[in-house]
């Protein structure tokens, strides 16, 4: 399949009950050869409205923190790890991480990212490990499937809680040392 296709697919999904509350399906953004793929917990009021993952003030923050390391949309990948938002922002459930995971799945197929950053402990815990604890682990980088993995601190979390921006910035900067070891064509011609 195709990443058209498989948007197609996503956007006419309706295998959990976030499809009755959503107004858009948030399926994710970049250039599909991208070697970093960031990877949210779920759409946001900003994203359901507009359609596209991290374009509220977490994003932006977002967009902030990969300027910081020459990283940009158009470099990476973002999505998340369910589709369509939760009402109120809440944890998206187990359930429906399961309904939706098939898609992440098949977007990472399609990518082969060479590097998953996954953003906050949703993200961590779905796809690096259950027991992850993201004050603890944020930051360690471990390879499986020949794909090397971490997380950082949400964005939305550091817009809260801005004791914690020195920690990101530590983790920003050892994402940018692994992108020049395993993708340096990233900073090709900069
Ligand atoms: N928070 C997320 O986890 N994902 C988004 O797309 C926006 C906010």
């Amino acid at each position: 399949m195709t990443m058209d296709g498989l948007r197609a697919a996503c956007l006419a999904c309706r295998q959990c009950p976030l499809a009755a509350t959503r107004t858009n399906v948030v399926f994710g953004v970049g250039p599909e050869d991208a070697p970093v793929l960031f990877v949210g917990e779920g759409p946001g009021q900003q994203e359901d409205l507009q359609g596209e993952p991290f374009v509220g003030p977490a994003g932006r923050l977002l967009d902030e923190m990969l300027s910081i390391i020459d990283l940009s949309r158009e470099n990476c990948y973002i999505t998340n790890i369910v589709k369509c938002r939760p009402p109120q922002n809440r944890d998206p459930l187990q359930t429906e991480q399961d309904a939706c995971i098939g898609f992440l799945r098949r977007q990472t197929a399609l990518l082969r990212p060479k590097i998953i950053v996954c953003l906050g402990r949703i993200a961590a815990m779905r796809l690096i490990d259950e027991n992850f604890r993201i004050t603890r682990d944020h930051g360690a980088w471990r390879q499986k499937g020949g794909i090397w993995f971490s997380a950082m601190f949400h964005p939305s979390f550091l817009l809260r809680d801005v004791s914690r921006r020195p920690d990101a910035f530590r983790d920003l900067k050892s994402l940018q040392t692994k992108v020049r070891e395993v993708c340096p064509e990233v900073y090709a011609g900069l």
